[in-house]
């Protein structure tokens, strides 16, 4: 690997774990003004201290995050259809190479819909991507995206959108946790993170999600809703970063999520326009 492509692997992941802590806040793209969201400054400048990197499109890097920020950034490059379709699988290239190096990106992503109606596209997308990325030093990370068939989560059809991504060359793949998730694993030769997906039923069973992945393989977590959807987020960040790194048990997240509910709330700073 080039030292550029190696140095900005390197960046995301943390040497204490060999893991990282992404934060998601792409969901805009296709899904509008998500639930907790709608403000997207908000919501991130709180947590942002607390991720590994940042994972989101263009337009909200410009307009909600200050580019003073040392926060490894993941750039969504992908787009071109939203829940007002039935098939989420009709994406392209939204954003250029030439704009990802200009906003000085950590990496660029992208939706791989395997299975789908434009899964060729899609993979003939990634195929292209990963060729710029190859030429600008900049990791590519697949999304195995599933669109509205959350029921497709399963760790047959994962490892087979995840070994095909990396076969043609993603850098890190972005998939679900699932049972069997080591299988997944096994078949993937690059880096694992796992999404959170929509909103669990308690804050306790992220956090067990997180363990479960981490102690089956993955690398780290690019998690959104489970955040911050959460009543109290940054104690949510935190409580993972204690999973993800520094091998706590479920039982130690909880009791730091617990600790961090008990502090005083601080109003995020204002950031320049
Ligand atoms: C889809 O909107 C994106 O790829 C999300 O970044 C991904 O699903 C992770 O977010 P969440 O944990 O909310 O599923």
């Amino acid at each position: 690997m080039d030292w550029g492509m190696a140095n900005r692997m390197h960046r995301m992941f943390l040497p204490v774990s060999g893991n990282t802590v992404m934060l998601a806040v792409d969901h805009g793209y296709f899904m509008g003004p998500t639930h907790r969201l709608e403000d997207a400054r908000a919501t991130i400048t709180p947590l942002l201290p607390h991720a590994d990197a940042l994972a989101l499109t263009r337009g909200i890097l410009r307009r909600a995050v200050d580019p003073t920020t040392a926060t490894p950034i993941v750039l969504r490059v992908s787009g071109g259809a939203t829940v007002l379709q039935e098939d989420l699988s009709h994406e392209a290239i939204t954003t250029s190479m030439h704009d990802a190096v200009r906003l000085n990106v950590n990496a660029v992503a992208m939706s791989v819909f395997v299975g789908a109606p434009h899964e060729h596209d899609s993979l003939v997308h990634l195929a292209d991507l990963v060729n710029e990325g190859e030429d600008h030093g900049l990791p590519v990370m697949a999304i195995t995206a599933v669109g509205k068939e959350l029921e497709k989560r399963d760790a047959r059809y994962l490892a087979l959108a995840c070994r095909v991504s990396a076969e043609i060359g993603a850098h890190l793949v972005k998939t679900y946790y699932c049972e069997g998730f080591s299988k997944v694993v096994e078949g993937c030769p690059v880096p694992l993170v796992v999404a959170g997906g929509p909103k669990l039923d308690s804050d306790e069973a992220a956090l067990r999600l997180a363990r479960s992945a981490i102690d089956e393989g993955a690398h780290g977590i690019d998690m959104g809703r489970n955040i911050w959807q959460s009543d109290h987020p940054v104690a949510m960040l935190k409580a993972l970063r204690s999973i993800v790194h520094e091998k706590a048990t479920v039982r130690e997240a909880l009791d730091v999520l617990a600790q961090e509910k008990a502090q005083p709330a601080r109003p995020a700073r204002a950031a320049p326009a």
